[in-house]
């Protein structure tokens, strides 16, 4: 089947399968900054944003982004350099898997709630599993993002 849909701010369309993943397509796209993990919806490190809402793209099935606007952690790099400012200055990463979810889920916060106390933050980025950082680091870099908004 066919879709259309905007990735990163450019239009793309592509041939699916109908039960095709969000995940796999981007993915195929050369954006491998989108991980796989888990597979089942409980890591959160292949997070994108559909619209504004961040959703897991392992579970999502491309067909239901016919027409959206969709944001992977490259475009947001792009578009939101404060972003990744963040996250380096703060050094809010180690090996690096967790980053893309962590990131997206940050973008996604600071549209959905931009002045999230210290537990508001906290909370929104539990959803994204981190086996190196401890998560103060993670955390110290979406509070340095919120706040230079
Ligand atoms: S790979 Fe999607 S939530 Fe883990
Ligand atoms: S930086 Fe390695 S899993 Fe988070």
């Amino acid at each position: 089947m066919k879709l259309s849909f905007t990735l990163n701010g450019e239009p793309v369309a592509a041939d699916v399968a109908p039960d095709e993943l969000l995940v796999e397509v981007i993915r195929g796209l050369g954006l491998t900054g989108t991980k796989q993990g888990c597979g089942v919806g409980v890591c959160g490190v292949c997070s994108v944003l559909v619209g504004d809402r961040p959703v897991s793209s392992c579970l999502y099935l491309a067909a239901c982004a016919e027409g959206e606007q969709v944001w992977t952690a490259e475009g947001l790099a792009q578009a939101e350099p404060a972003l990744i400012r963040a996250f380096a200055e703060q050094e809010g990463m180690q090996c690096g898997i967790c980053t893309p979810g962590q990131v997206v889920t940050a973008a996604a916060l600071a549209r959905e709630n931009p002045a999230a106390t210290d537990a508001e933050l906290r909370q929104y980025q539990a959803g994204t599993l981190c086996r190196c950082t401890g998560y103060q680091t993670i955390l110290a870099a979406v509070r340095a993002y919120l706040d230079s908004r």
